[in-house]
């Protein structure tokens, strides 16, 4: 339903003189009717509320009988009220609010229709609490007020009660409270509290606005962490940073320090070995991963103002073997068009862009109001990036998820193609200066898993048996075999234009484990390697918000060769671990032809630094047998193979820590096996996961976990079959030291 009222008359709402003669009532909706506002749309229903609708908690702190609540039709109504014009007579202007924290959801003030003030709730609560404007310089003009529910899906509501103008600054929560600071040394220390509601800062130097409003979760009971804000450059200067909104309790308001270093906790417990992760903050999706001068680049999401997602930036680390990681500061940061989302990288050896010969040139979403692509360029080996000045360079035509633009040059038609996600299907555009992009054709529809989010394609031909064949990687979620998301792939033609798929069992996967996402490729490698190298993010959006690490979240898969290979039915793209990370002659110590104990022990050096388990089995006809991986305290993994069904099951639900999230220790990860005579079984571990590849990658599974103490055994359980045989167990290291 949606209705509006409308007045004819602009007479000024009359203001009511409650009990203290220094407030003026400007609405507490007591009357039971939103007489004296204009209403848009549904979501404020007819009248003002007693309490909570139908679905919603208990409302708390609401004063009298009546209060405006948006959550009419639930959360993805959306509606207006507007005020009618009064006059503003008093210092401030108090009022009561609840329900989400969006920016979407608010109330404003208008001043001569500018808007003056404009306030969203602080966290997501039913409970209502006190704010205030400070309204001085307003005072003798006519003002309206605006209450906005223009936010769908969860939390997508506001409460609103007890407007009135006052004296006296009730509220405790201080607006644009601002700090400043001489800076003389490197950084500001920033605690944090990963649970506390979200905030904006903005830094200011000598007054001017440095890039834009980042959220952050400033400790308001108590500190978990702290984050390095760099500011150096400013040194001998003023800088102030201004918090969107504060409450004078907050214990992380008092306690910014200047430092001179940053002392964290990098090697707390879940800290991979081996595996890449962000310094400290929030890491997901691999970007702009290409080579150049020696270097292997890997760009990421990040969010250098905490360890949850927000604040998208890219952020960087190079290597010359994909292993050793050497951090670099951030790469791109948002700006007004918005922040910075997955995207990809090349280097430009012809200069058809014309920003120089050699110049990398990255692709990326800029994720604003809607979705657009733009890019920058660097000329000093991806050390800094210049923003293209005409971004963006693909508007948005109108469907809100429109990103993750991955780029290649298609030698021959002399162009460039970039794969797009665009809701439900890739789109292929073509460009011959990186800056001027043409649509050629859209794939996807009726094939393939649906149910959720297209996003990070990636197209890139991979030989088998000496002919070219086109890989299609697109990711979804939620919507992966296993539950969240996972990245699913095409295997067909690709003439320039058009890609066809050919017939296969689709939904094909690249990982059936729950924790690889978002891989895409590096782009010029030299011709002389010729792999095709992929990574991708080791977790799942279904609770990498909430994993069980402190000063940082999230790490990437190991570096992975792709590959074409029969399975026996079919035509797959097959991973493994690159060569670089070492292979059965690092370090090997348990060689044992044949199996002989079922259970195998393995020594702190491995485990300490991680290790690799490899071991081919023959069932020899006999279809169900496992092997788990374990602890001293009983935390296992347990992998089944069970060949009747076809079926490779990896079950972490006693793994270790698992609460912290409902969606974690679901009952069994599943993958398709083929019918083999034998099977070769390589797994990776390390602190927090477990890869495992069979066949030599034809199936993955990639699978975080959390055990309170290192896996130290493997045992075998061959259900009592005999005629099993388990061959060349080989415990080996991995080469990262
Ligand atoms: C995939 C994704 C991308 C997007 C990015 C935002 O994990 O949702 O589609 O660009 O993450 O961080």
């Amino acid at each position: 339903m949606r209705k509006s009222f409308l007045y004819s008359s602009f007479s000024l709402l009359a203001l009511t003189s409650c009990d203290n003669k220094d407030s003026l009532i400007i609405e507490d909706f007591e009357s039971g009717s939103f007489e004296n506002w204009t209403m848009e749309g549904d979501a404020f229903g007819e009248t003002p509320e007693k309490g909570a609708l139908p679905g919603q908690q208990p409302l708390v702190g609401l004063e009298g009988k009546f209060l405006a609540n948006s959550f009419h039709n639930g959360d993805d109504s959306r509606g207006t009220l507007t005020s009618k014009p009064f006059r503003i007579e008093r210092d401030y202007i108090n009022f009561l609010i609840g329900g989400g924290m969006s920016q979407d959801t608010y109330i404003e003030l208008l001043v001569n229709g500018q808007s003056v003030h404009k306030t969203h709730n602080l966290i997501e609560s039913e409970t209502l609490q006190l704010m205030s404007w400070d309204v001085k310089a307003y005072k003798g003009l006519e003002a309206t007020l605006r209450i906005v529910d223009n936010q769908r899906g969860s939390w997508g509501h506001i409460l609103v009660d007890a407007i009135e103008q006052s004296n006296q600054y009730k509220s405790n929560i201080m607006e644009n409270y601002t700090l400043s600071y001489d800076i003389s040394k490197k950084y500001l220390l920033l605690p944090i509290e990963d649970n506390a509601p979200e905030n904006t800062v903005q830094l200011l130097v000598n007054g001017e606005k440095i890039g834009t409003a980042q959220n952050i979760r400033l400790a308001r009971t108590h500190i978990q962490y702290w984050l390095p804000l760099s500011v150096e450059a400013y040194k001998g200067k003023k800088i102030s940073l201004v918090f969107g909104q504060a409450t004078k309790s907050d214990i992380g308001i008092n306690q910014i320090k200047p430092s001179d270093t940053f002392d964290y906790n990098y090697q707390e417990t879940y800290r991979p070995n081996y595996h890449f992760t962000p310094p400290y903050g929030w890491m997901n999706d691999p970007n702009g991963m290409v080579y150049h001068n020696g270097e292997y680049h890997l760009f990421y999401q990040y969010n250098p103002y905490g360890a949850r997602w927000g604040n998208m930036h890219w952020g960087h680390a190079v290597s010359e073997d994909m292993i050793h990681w050497r951090h670099l500061p951030v790469a791109i940061a948002p700006d007004e068009l918005g922040t910075i989302f997955s995207g990809s990288a090349v280097v430009d050896k012809h200069n058809t862009a014309g920003f120089g010969k050699g110049a990398i040139v990255a692709f990326y979403t800029s994720a604003g109001r809607q979705q657009t692509q733009s890019i920058a360029y660097s000329l000093d080996n991806g050390r800094t990036f210049t923003k293209y000045a005409h971004n963006p360079v693909i508007p948005n035509p109108g469907i809100e998820d429109f990103r993750d633009p991955k780029v290649f040059w298609y030698a021959p038609q002399n162009k460039w193609i970039m794969s797009l996600a665009t809701s439900q299907t890739i789109t292929f555009y073509t460009s011959k200066n990186l800056k001027q992009w043409e649509k050629l054709s859209e794939f996807g529809e009726n094939i393939g898993a649906h149910t959720g989010v297209w996003e990070c394609p990636d197209l890139f031909p991979l030989v088998y048996e000496g002919k070219t064949k086109w890989v299609l990687f697109v990711s979804i979620n939620p919507g992966g075999p296993n539950g969240g998301n996972a990245t699913q792939y095409f295997i067909g033609d690709f003439d320039g234009t058009t890609f066809t798929p050919d017939p296969l069992p689709y939904p094909l996967w690249i990982d059936y484990g729950r924790d690889n996402y978002a891989g895409v490729t590096w782009s010029n490698i030299p011709e002389s390697d010729g792999r095709r190298l992929f990574l991708g993010w080791m977790n799942n959006w279904d609770y990498g918000n909430v994993v069980p690490t402190h000063n940082f979240r999230s790490a990437m898969t190991l570096p992975r060769e792709l590959r074409l290979a029969h399975n026996g039915e079919y035509m797959v793209v097959a991973s493994f671990p690159v060569k670089e990370v070492g292979d059965e002659k690092n370090g090997a110590s348990i060689i044992m032809d044949k199996l002989t104990e079922d259970t195998l022990h393995i020594g702190p050096d491995y485990y300490n630094n991680g290790y690799v388990l490899s071991f081919t089995i023959k069932p020899n006809g006999l279809s169900i047998f496992d092997f788990t991986l374990q602890n001293n305290k009983g935390e296992k993994i347990i992998y089944t193979f069970d060949t009747d069904k076809k079926t490779f099951i990896v079950d972490r639900t006693q793994s270790g820590l698992a609460d912290f999230s409902s969606n974690f220790a679901t009952p069994l990860i599943k993958a398709p096996l083929t019918k083999k005579d034998s099977y070769t079984i390589h797994i990776w571990v390390d602190k927090a996961s477990t890869e495992v590849f069979v066949n030599g990658g034809e199936l993955a599974q990639t699978n975080i976990a959390f055990p309170t103490e290192p896996y130290n055994q493997l045992k075998f359980d061959l259900r009592g079959n005999i005629a099993i045989s388990v061959d060349n167990i080989t415990l080996y290291k991995v080469k990262h030291d």
